[in-house]
């Protein structure tokens, strides 16, 4: 099998997740060819350099554009600020290459909407980065949901809440900016709509009140300047199958450090999760007596897949990174024609619209369906 020539372009946060998932891709799962770490692009050819030997990719470049005109490359990284993706991932795919853009697709629903349609012409896979969908604890939350272990599901509650904005005195930087989009919704927003369509489905309806906690913010090079995006967001929300549910979000949560909690009530119990403790599931069921009954966790282990991939014993736990060489694997799945857990541009642009419904809901003051 032909090894995948592989481009990361932007290596803060999430390119380095992007670049221990390539690295590591083929020794967890074995299946494939081992990818090759071609060309990585920064914002200068030194960073670019230094990146490149850090990460084990072997070209550099200062200029996105000539990592796209490579002929080796297969498959593109985009990990760059919001702003950038669709103008990225729109020439990568013109040029014949597979793509694996982080969360959200763009600022904008039409830019969203472009980059859908550039995939579909180029008729290469295009998937999004929403890792948390991968994780074995919640792959065995949708196994319990569609076997009816807690009954027919009636409400799902989602709470995002981080605490990086949380000190009025934090910087201004490009996630205050509106050229980011509107703030929590799409920073956060984007990653509890992966989760609560794939365990519920599609939204019929939402809506939304934003608030921002601090209004300017102090800028590295002296002075302040406006706050232009929302760091809270709360939204009440209705599925096409009649659940009720709400997404909170807030990014300036003190105390908050990597929280997504997800309650799921059903006619006969109930399911907790925390991201912060992302290896125990809690589980209700009516199957004890009333005297016994109560929240069980259950830890994951071999026989949630695809922990057996990473290690042989039980309760070990995975952690943020793994989330992402699992979405990879299942990237590759895509590319080699089979099935996988993953979301396209094509599911991508329906959680966008979720998230330009939840904006227009706030504006508007009313209850908004992502297919007005
Ligand atoms: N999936 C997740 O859980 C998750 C978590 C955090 C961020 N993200 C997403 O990842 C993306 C990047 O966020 P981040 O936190 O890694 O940002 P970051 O600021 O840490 O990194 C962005 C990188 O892109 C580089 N860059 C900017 N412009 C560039 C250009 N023109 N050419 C090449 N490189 C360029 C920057 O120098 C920087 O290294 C965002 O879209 C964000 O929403 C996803």
């Amino acid at each position: 099998m032909k090894s995948l020539g592989v481009g990361l372009i932007g290596t803060g946060y999430m390119g380095k997740c992007h670049a221990l998932a390539w690295n590591a891709v083929k020794p967890v799962f074995g299946e494939g060819a081992r990818p090759r770490l071609l060309h990585l692009a920064e914002v200068s050819a030194d960073l670019a350099r230094q990146r490149a030997d850090e990460f084990g990719f072997e070209k550099s470049t200062g200029d996105w554009r000539q990592l796209i005109a490579d002929p080796d490359v297969d498959i593109v990284s985009i990990t760059t600020p919001n702003q950038f993706h669709a103008e990225m991932t729109i020439a990568a795919l013109a040029a014949g290459k597979h793509v694996w853009c982080e969360k959200p697709m763009a600022p904008t629903l039409d830019d969203a909407i472009r980059m859908r349609d550039a995939a579909r012409k180029a008729g290469k896979v295009a998937v999004l980065g929403y890792n948390y969908i991968q994780n074995p604890s919640i792959r065995h939350i949708d196994k319990l949901l569609r076997e009816k272990t807690i009954g027919t599901v009636n409400h799902i509650r989602v709470e995002m809440d981080e605490d990086f904005m949380a000190d009025p005195e934090a910087h201004f930087y490009w996630k205050s900016a509106s050229s980011s989009g509107y703030g929590a919704l799409d920073d956060f927003g984007v990653h509890p709509l992966s989760l609560v369509t794939t365990l519920i489905g599609p939204l019929a309806r939402v809506f939304s009140h934003q608030a921002k906690p601090y209004p300017d913010r102090p800028l590295k090079e002296g002075g302040r300047r406006t706050v232009e995006t929302y760091d809270i967001a709360t939204t009440l929300v209705e599925f096409e199958n009649g659940v009720s549910g709400m997404i909170a979000l807030n990014r300036s949560a003190w105390g908050r450090k990597g929280r997504l909690g997800i309650q799921i009530f059903g006619a006969e119990g109930a399911i907790v999760f925390e991201q912060e403790r992302m290896n125990e599931i809690q589980l209700y069921t009516l199957k004890e007596r009333d005297t016994e009954r109560g929240f069980r966790t259950i830890l994951t282990a071999p026989h949630h897949p695809p922990y057996d991939k990473f290690l042989p014993a039980p309760g070990h736990g995975l952690g943020f990174n793994d989330l992402k060489i699992i979405e990879c694997r299942q990237l590759l799945n895509l590319i080699e024609g089979k099935p996988a857990v993953a979301i396209t541009f094509e599911e991508g642009v329906e959680i966008e619209r979720a998230v330009h419904a939840m904006a227009r809901s706030h504006a508007e003051q009313r209850w908004v369906s992502p297919k007005e």
